[in-house]
């Protein structure tokens, strides 16, 4: 076996005259939390969407449990069990929960013993189960996602993924948009995928989210990789002080000190 699930080795992706990726390599590891992180325009999202097969890279390797892959869709990749939840999530407002959970996979039942139709009580109750276990609480699976708070959209895509078999986990930013405590309920449901096995990638800006439960760092500027360290190697501070090069930063990020999981 591969010592490495996902490996994208010297890397490079152009857009036109602009260089998103230059020459990066990021290898990520059977169950642990690899933390990417960067400033704005570093080169994250680019990073992830070539994981995910959405862009091709232009220079580079890209080998999945050591082997070498072109993916030319999405869906490659998500048939390997690579899922990827989005800045921008992929969730329709106006679908039930259940519905949501389930999306392309409905359970059938038939309609007059003839007629295959979704089962939507099995769908709900699974559902809710299912959530249930990852911990998150659903008062009513007929809830509207649009009625749901950013916090509960993350875990509900993070959870799903993880119900349909996602071996790595590719979150963008997953926290961005959230306050403390859902920032917290979201970085407890990457442990919690963890324990179950699954490799993650978690992209952030906050060292204060990526410290807890990384394993190890990845920091990218400007399309290029400062490198990979393991937690042992690397203390919270100094991944401060190479993401964003010193002290300004470091004063935004000690108002939200504290972040405990
Ligand atoms: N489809 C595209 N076409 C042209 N340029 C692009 C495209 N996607 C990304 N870029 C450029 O590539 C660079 C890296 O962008 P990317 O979105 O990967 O950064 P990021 O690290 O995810 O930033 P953020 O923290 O703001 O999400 C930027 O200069 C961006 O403008
Ligand atoms: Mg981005």
């Amino acid at each position: 076996m591969s010592e490495y699930i996902l490996q994208l080795e010297n890397i490079s992706k152009f857009f036109g005259s602009v260089i998103a990726l230059n020459g990066v390599t990021l290898r990520l590891r059977h169950g642990e939390v690899h933390c990417l992180l960067g400033d704005n325009g570093a080169g994250k999202s680019t990073l992830i969407k070539t994981l995910a097969g959405v862009h091709r890279p232009d220079k580079g390797e890209y080998l999945v449990d050591g082997e070498r892959v072109r993916f030319r869709s999405p869906r490659e990749a998500l048939d390997l069990g690579i899922a990827t939840v989005y800045q921008d999530l992929a969730l329709v407002p106006m679908m039930s929960v259940a519905r949501n959970f389930f999306m392309g996979r409905e359970p059938q039942k038939k309609l007059f013993g003839l007629l295959p139709v979704m089962d939507h009580a099995l769908a709900a109750h699974t559902a809710v189960e299912k959530l249930g276990e990852m911990g998150i609480r659903v008062r009513d699976a007929d809830q509207m996602i649009g009625t749901m708070s950013g916090g509960e959209k993350q875990c509900l895509a993070i959870a799903r993924a993880i119900h349909f078999g996602a071996r790595v986990l590719i979150l963008d930013e997953p926290t961005a948009a959230l306050g403390v405590k859902q920032s917290v309920n979201v970085l407890k449901l990457i442990g919690k995928a963890r324990e179950r096995g699954i490799s993650v990638i978690f992209i952030t800006h906050n060292v204060n989210h990526a410290y807890p439960i990384g394993d190890s760092f990845t920091l990218l500027n400007r399309g290029k990789s400062l490198g990979t360290y393991a937690k042992a190697a690397i203390g919270k501070d100094e991944v401060l002080d190479m993401m964003a090069g010193g002290a300004e930063m470091q004063k935004l990020m000690g108002e939200l000190e504290g972040v405990t999981i």
